[in-house]
């Protein structure tokens, strides 16, 4: 548990445009328990860059040759006392020494029902892709705990919708992606705050 008026500290890891990352900037702005304190993009084109900027969040661009630097990487979350990690978009496997310095505390959310759909190759409009090809009748949201594998560590929650017959992948992934907004910070503030 955290003194009162101090905040668990959130970093959040993406590589692309950055939705979630924003829809987080956004449900922790002014919380009381909680705050966004970095951004860690391992692309300097990331979308997410800019959206950390317009919420006066600190960012990073942690390409993979940095990563390489185990104790750099460690101090620069050290220095802004992350608690917790949160993957949003983030396309690269996260290394065993990060997870063991954060263990269950490092969540992702995959727009689709695992195990289903899951794994290397499964990522944004391939999944809802495959998802209407295999002629599932629902697809849906999965936030889980990260571990060594891509899209299998535990499963904290998930939320399903229909798949419609006439739907498109664009269609559905505009579906998802609200799902995605509402769950994924309240997901992970439930877990954060009931964990410490
Ligand atoms: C989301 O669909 C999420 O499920 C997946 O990556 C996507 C990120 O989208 N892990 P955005 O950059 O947050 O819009």
């Amino acid at each position: 548990m955290k003194n009162p008026g101090q905040k668990y500290r959130l970093a959040i890891l993406a590589s692309g445009g950055g939705s979630n990352a924003a829809n987080f900037m956004d449900y922790f702005y002014d919380h009381p328990k909680i705050m966004v304190s970095l951004v860690v993009s391992n692309n300097a084109s990331a979308g997410v860059l800019e959206k950390a900027s317009a919420y006066g969040v600190d960012s990073r661009v942690l390409a993979a040759p940095a990563w390489e630097d185990k104790h750099a990487v460690l101090a620069l979350f050290d220095s802004y006392g992350i608690d917790a990690i949160v993957l949003a978009g983030y396309m690269r496997l996260i290394p065993g020494w990060l997870i063991h310095k954060y263990p269950n505390k490092i969540f992702n959310i995959h727009p689709a029902l695992l195990p289903g759909f899951g794994g290397k190759g499964m990522y944004g409009i391939f999944v809802h892709r495959a998802v209407i090809q295999s002629g599932a009748k629902r697809t849906g949201i999965t936030i889980h705990l990260v571990n060594e594998r891509y899209d299998e560590g535990p499963i904290l929650f998930q939320e399903s919708i229909p798949v419609y017959p006439d739907d498109t992948p664009e269609r559905l992934a505009r579906r998802v992606q609200r799902l995605e907004h509402k769950y994924y910070p309240i997901v992970v503030e439930e877990e954060v705050c009931s964990r410490k």
